[in-house]
C-alpha cells in the first residue's frame, strides 16, 4: 500500500491535470455518444458547451446595446430598479432613443400644462391616482371596487414565484394601495399581507377545485367570505404568452402546502386542460359570471389573448341583448410573460397588445358597451408614456408582472422556468429565496407604483389633463416615418375612444367603493 501512496505522492500538480483530461477524454471518445461535438473533438468540445452556457450574460453584460435587448432592454430595466429604489431615475444629456424609429411614440404636450387648482388632492399626495371607473359599477354588484391605483400586479401563481416574492409583492400592494392578482395557483398565506386582491382561476381551478377537478362554488363563497381582501373575481380564458395551452403540474413539484392552497393531492400530476370545465359555450360563460357575482357579491372579469374576433363579437352581442356581462375585460398581449411556455406558443400565437386590445376595444365599442366595463392592459405596459397610448387607447388600468417582478430584484434571468432564478423571485428554492430581504422589497414594489404614478401623472398634465382617463385618440401619435405619415391612434385602430365619465380627482377620492387606505398628505 505504501509504494503507491509514494508514487501517488510523487505526481505533481500539473500531472493530476493531465490524468483528469486523459479521463476526460476517454469517457468523450468511448463511453459516451450523447454529444457529437464532444466525442469528435475530445476534452476541448467542451468548450463550446461551457460559453454557450455562459453567452446570454456575457451578451447581456458586455455586448447587448442599451436598447437592445428583449424582452426588457438595460435602459427599461434601468428605469424601474431606479425608480423602486428612489434613485436618480432621470437621464442626461437628451433621449439617445431614435425618435424617428417606427412604432415610436409620442405624447401630444398642450400649450400649456394642466394647473392644478388650489386643494387639488395630488398637490398634498402626487402618487394618488385611481381607477376613473368602478369596477362592477354598471351591473349593481354588491361589492362595487374602485381600485386605489391604476397600476397593479398582474396575475401571477405562488408556484411560479416564491413564498418570499409574492409575500414582498402582497406588502407592498399594501403599502401603495394598489391590488394583487393571485395567478392561477390559489389564494396563498403570501397574498394575505394586507393588500387588495384579485382572486384569479384557470383551467385548473386551484384552490377552488371540486374532488373531480370541476370549479366548485361552495370553495369560492367560502374563500371570498373568509378573506375580505379579495375584490374581485377573474376567470381566466387565456393569456398572451400561451393561449389555448394546458399544463402539467409535475407530482414532485407538489408539496404539503402547495396541495393544501391549490387543494390538490401531495406527489400527484396534475393536470391544467387546455379548456374550461365548468363552461364551453359564450352563453354559459356569461351564465357562470353572472352566477359568482350573484355568489360573492363579486365584480367578476375575464382575462383573455386576442386572437380571432368571432366569440368576442358573440359576447358582445349577448351583453347587449341581456344587459348582463363581465365587470372587467383584461386583454393580455402576444409579448406577455410566463412561467414557462413553449417558445412557438409565446413567439407567434396570438396578437401584440396594441393590435389585440384595438381590435376587442371596438367590438364593444360598436356596440355602446365600453362604458359598462373597467378595461384592463397587460403586456409591458408599465412605464410612464407605454401606459398613456395604453389609456388613449380605451384601457382603465394596468397590471404588471415583469416590471413587478423587476422592482423586488428580478434580472431578467429568463431561467423561470428552471427553478433556478438567481434573484429567488420566481424559485421554490428555500435558498436562493432567503436572499430576498421582504421588507426592504416590499418597499422597492410600493416606491416603483407611486413613482410610475407620479411620472404618469406628470404626463398627464402635460398633455393638459388632470387624470389619463382624459387621453383621447388624438392625443398619442405613432411613428409611420414622415411626420405627414405619422398617424394619431384613432386613423390608425380606426376606431374613437369613448369618454370615461370624470368629474374631479377629489370625487374620487370620496368614492365610497375606493381601494387601498389612500390618504392625501405628502407621502415620500
Ligand atoms: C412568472 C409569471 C407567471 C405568470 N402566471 C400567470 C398566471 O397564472 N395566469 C395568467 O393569466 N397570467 C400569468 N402570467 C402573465 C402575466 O399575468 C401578464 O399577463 C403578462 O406577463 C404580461 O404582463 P408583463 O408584460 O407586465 O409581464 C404570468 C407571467 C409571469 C412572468
Amino acid at each position: 500500500m505504501e509504494p503507491i501512496l509514494d508514487f501517488l505522492g510523487s505526481i505533481p500538480w500539473w500531472g493530476w491535470i493531465l490524468i483528469f483530461l486523459l479521463l476526460v477524454a476517454l469517457r468523450d471518445i468511448f463511453f459516451q455518444r450523447a454529444h457529437t461535438i464532444s466525442h469528435n473533438f475530445p476534452v476541448v468540445g467542451h468548450l463550446r458547451y461551457w460559453l454557450e452556457s455562459i453567452g446570454p450574460e456575457m451578451r447581456q453584460y458586455f455586448v447587448a446595446n442599451n436598447r437592445e435587448e428583449l424582452p426588457f432592454n438595460r435602459i427599461e430595466r434601468g428605469w424601474i430598479y431606479a425608480s423602486a429604489k428612489k434613485e436618480n431615475n432621470y437621464e442626461g444629456f437628451g433621449t439617445e432613443r431614435d425618435i424617428y424609429a417606427h412604432q415610436h411614440i409620442f405624447v401630444k404636450n398642450a400649450m400649456m400644462a394642466y394647473q392644478m387648482p388650489q386643494g387639488h388632492p395630488n398637490i398634498d399626495n402626487p402618487y394618488f391616482l385611481p381607477c376613473a371607473k368602478v369596477i362592477g359599477g354598471y351591473n349593481k354588484r354588491r361589492k362595487p371596487f374602485r381600485p386605489a391605483s391604476i397600476i397593479n400586479i398582474s396575475a401571477m401563481s405562488f408556484g411560479s414565484l416564491s413564498a418570499a416574492a409574492v409575500t414582498a409583492m402582497n406588502q407592498g400592494v399594501e403599502k401603495c394601495d394598489a391590488y394583487h392578482n393571485t395567478g392561477e395557483g390559489g389564494l396563498s398565506p403570501y397574498h394575505k399581507q394586507g393588500g387588495d386582491v384579485i382572486f384569479h382561476f384557470g383551467t385548473g381551478y386551484f384552490g377552488v377545485r371540486s374532488r373531480d377537478g370541476n370549479f366548485s362554488m361552495d370553495k369560492l363563497k367560502i374563500l371570498v367570505d373568509e378573506n375580505p381582501a379579495i375584490k374581485g373575481v377573474e376567470i381566466k380564458l387565456s393569456q398572451g404568452a400561451k393561449p389555448g395551452k394546458g399544463g402539467v403540474l409535475p407530482g414532485a413539484k407538489i408539496t404539503h402546502e402547495i396541495a393544501e392552497i391549490r387543494g390538490v393531492e401531495v406527489g400527484k400530476d396534475v393536470l391544467s386542460p387546455s379548456t374550461h370545465k365548468a363552461f364551453s359555450s359564450i352563453p354559459e360563460l356569461l351564465e357562470l359570471i353572472e352566477s359568482i357575482a350573484e355568489e360573492t357579491g363579486l365584480p367578476v372579469g375575464i382575462k383573455g389573448a386576442i386572437g380571432k374576433l368571432d366569440q368576442w363579437e358573440e359576447l358582445a352581442d349577448l351583453m347587449k341583448k341581456s344587459g348582463k356581462g363581465p365587470d372587467f375585460i383584461t386583454i393580455d398581449g402576444g409579448e406577455g410573460g410566463t412561467g414557462a411556455a413553449p417558445p412557438s406558443f409565446a413567439d407567434h400565437v396570438s396578437l401584440p397588445w396594441t393590435y389585440g386590445f384595438s381590435s376587442v376595444y371596438k367590438v364593444f365599442a360598436d356596440r355602446g358597451l365600453t362604458e359598462r366595463i373597467v378595461f384592463i392592459g397587460s403586456g409591458k405596459l408599465g412605464f410612464p408614456a407605454k401606459a398613456a397610448m395604453a389609456f388613449a387607447m380605451g384601457v382603465d388600468c394596468i397590471n404588471v408582472a415583469r416590471e413587478a417582478m423587476m422592482s423586488i430584484g428580478c434580472i431578467q434571468a429568463q431561467v423561470c422556468h428552471t427553478n433556478r432564478c438567481p434573484a429567488g423571485v420566481a424559485t421554490q428554492s428555500k435558498w436562493l429565496q432567503k436572499g430576498i430581504d421582504v421588507p426592504l422589497k416590499s418597499d422597492r414594489l410600493a416606491q416603483y407604483f407611486k413613482t410610475f404614478r407620479k411620472e404618469f401623472l406628470e404626463i398627464t398634465h402635460a398633455a393638459g389633463y388632470e387624470h389619463p382617463c382624459q387621453f383621447t385618440m388624438n392625443d398619442i401619435q405613432l411613428n409611420v416615418d414622415h411626420d405627414y405619415l405619422s398617424s394619431d391612434l384613432e386613423a390608425i385602430y380606426r376606431y374613437k375612444k369613448t369618454q370615461v365619465p370624470f368629474e374631479s380627482m377629489q370625487n374620487l377620492y370620496d368614492c365610497v367603493h375606493l381601494g387601498g387606505k389612500p390618504v392625501l398628505k405628502k407621502t415620500s
